[in-house]
């Protein structure tokens, strides 16, 4: 009763807490380990990761986004690194790996800043104030690329590409990206617009990568569903289903007596002339091919075939809105609506065999815009990479054509940034010029790490480097095959400005976000009763 020193519990109990330094090294030592399990993957020589999970599944791939999507993170540090490759991704499609690396770095570098007692609000501000003076930096040296320069255009796809592909098939890759974003650019006023959603890209394991084709039409993975239907169909007249061609099942159980045969035959028939009201409706609006995105009875599929209708059913909802776009068409949902001005009109519609499959394509369509990539490889793993990899070119090629700016790929620009914040903080003084300084050394992990993914000393390249840019050449970077320095944009190592810009500013961020963290308060793992549960051990 003395003092009345009663303890006041304001956190339910099991609830952990960690403060201050303690929290600081916790939060920063699992953002390293984050940006260190993808290191190794950075660049043209880097490697490939594989990933298998609990169901035995395998992806092999050397993507920044994909690992860290594939991978369980349970640390909520951990977890904002992998919102910067999030961000990164959806913003530029592509330097995922190098803004979590920078920020992995960024961090490791402020440790060291607060075991010498510089306080967290500090280096936030100075790798702040850095990070926009390296943003500026980059604007400065970067350069225009116009919209006519296909050449440059593919050496950007190439760029992407080039971390993942071999050389041969990287060229029609790069050559497929650059053709099919232009395809699908939108000119508004002065700008373009990409949307690379726009292009499909159908997958089909089997042949090699240099049987890769761009379509200039839709694809289906699909074969119409009578065998006796065309398998060409020139000019096509085309219908759009959301409804399916099947008597409705009602949604309760009923019973239906029949006393007679002649019932029977009444009751059959009257299905089967509902089924047949149905083709006619298609017939009478002059359509010569279906493609419906639900089921199909099989007697209607029957009276289609006897039509000379080529009708694929279940055909995705994704690909039904691309027909849509594509043919000009109107996706019905009651046949009875069915009209002639609701069909899509194409160039033609055909059956090929593609590898062990048949598959549809709907080329010459009345909208050039519709562009679909049908990507071949030898495995299931080389396709499913590839079409990771080719998403990053279509994104960087319409990234570029979008902002008409370009950076120097291969380190160059991280050098010439560290080496104007190295001035830069000079001007400053104080303790951010500390944390400045930490950030242009931060910043030189990409080429560092550019240099020991391809077996080069790493220190040696950073100070060749470090040397060309002081002399000023300020676009020298690494060549990753010989070890030399040279001049990134006569090499035509190149990037869109945007995702330079991109992984500064995403990866200071999640730095100064991870950093401003001094208390860290979890709750009870498995969320289980306030208390615990009672010591059972003994019960019977
Ligand atoms: N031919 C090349 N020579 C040197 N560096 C290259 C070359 N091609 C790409 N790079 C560099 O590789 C890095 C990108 O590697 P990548 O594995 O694609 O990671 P990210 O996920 O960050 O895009 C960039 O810094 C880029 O400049
Ligand atoms: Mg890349």
């Amino acid at each position: 009763m003395m003092g009345g020193q009663t303890p006041i519990f304001i956190l339910k109990e099991g609830t952990t807490r960690e403060k201050g330094k303690g929290a600081h090294h916790n939060n920063i030592a699992a953002a390293k380990a984050i940006a260190d399990a993808i290191r190794s993957t950075l660049g043209p020589r880097g490697m490939d990761k594989m990933l298998v999970d609990s169901m035995g599944d395998v992806v092999i791939t050397n993507d920044g986004a994909t690992i860290l999507k594939e991978i369980d993170i349970e640390h909520p540090a951990a977890k904002m690194l992998v919102e910067v490759a999030k961000t990164q991704d959806a913003e530029c499609g592509d330097g995922t790996t190098t803004s979590v690396v920078l920020a992995g770095e960024l961090l490791k570098r402020a440790e060291s800043l607060l075991d010498s007692n510089v306080h967290p609000t500090v280096i936030a501000q100075g790798y702040r104030m850095a990070s926009e003076k390296a943003v500026d930096v980059l604007e400065e040296i970067s350069m225009n690329i116009s919209n006519k320069d296909v050449k440059k255009l593919r050496k950007i796809a190439a760029t992407a590409l080039r971390s993942k592909i071999a050389d041969a098939a990287g060229d029609l890759l790069s050559d497929t990206s650059v053709k099919s974003v232009l395809a699908v650019a939108e000119k508004r006023g002065k700008r373009y617009v990409v949307d690379v959603d726009n292009i499909q890209i159908v997958k089909k394991q089997g042949g090699s990568i240099d049987d890769t084709e761009l379509i200039e039409g839709v694809i289906l993975d699909k074969e119409p569903v009578h065998s006796s239907m065309p398998n060409h169909v020139p000019k096509p007249k085309i219908a759009l289903l959301d409804s399916s061609m099947e008597i409705k099942k009602t949604e309760v159980d009923a019973k239906i007596q029949i006393r007679d045969p002649t019932q029977l035959q009444a009751f059959l028939d009257e299905e089967e002339a509902t089924l047949r009201g149905m083709v006619d409706s298609v017939v009478k609006s002059g359509a010569n091919v279906v493609f419906c995105q639900k089921g199909i009875d099989d007697l209607a599929q029957h009276y289609l075939a006897k039509n000379g209708i080529y009708t694929v059913r279940r055909v995705k909802k994704s690909d039904m809105e691309k027909l849509a776009k594509a043919t000009g068409g109107e996706v019905v949902t009651d046949l009875s609506d069915l009209k002639k001005s609701m069909l899509g009109s194409a160039g033609k519609v055909e059956l090929r065999q593609i590898g062990d499959d048949k598959m549809t394509f709907v080329t010459g369509c009345k909208n050039a815009a519709a562009v679909s990539i049908l990507l071949r490889g030898g495995t299931e793993h080389i396709v499913d990479e590839m079409e990771r990899s080719l998403h990053d070119a279509l994104s960087v090629v319409g990234v570029a054509l979008e902002d008409g700016r370009i950076a120097a790929g291969g380190g160059a620009s991280a050098i010439e940034i560290a080496l104007r914040l190295r001035d830069y903080a000079a001007t400053i003084g104080g303790r951010e010029q500390m944390a400045i300084d930490a950030f242009a050394n931060a910043i030189e992990i990409i080429p560092k790490t550019l240099a020991e993914n391809a077996g080069l000393d790493s220190i040696n390249s950073i100070l060749d480097l470090r040397q060309a840019h002081k002399k000023g050449q300020k676009y020298a970077g690494l060549n990753v095959h010989t070890g030399k320095v040279v001049n990134m944009m006569d090499a035509e190592v190149i990037e869109p400005l945007r995702v330079g810009i991109q992984a500064i500013q995403s990866a200071t961020e999640a730095a100064v976000m991870v950093l401003r963290i001094d208390d860290v308060i979890a709750a009870r793992a498995g969320g289980g009763p306030p208390g615990g549960m009672p010591d059972m051990g003994d019960m019977d």
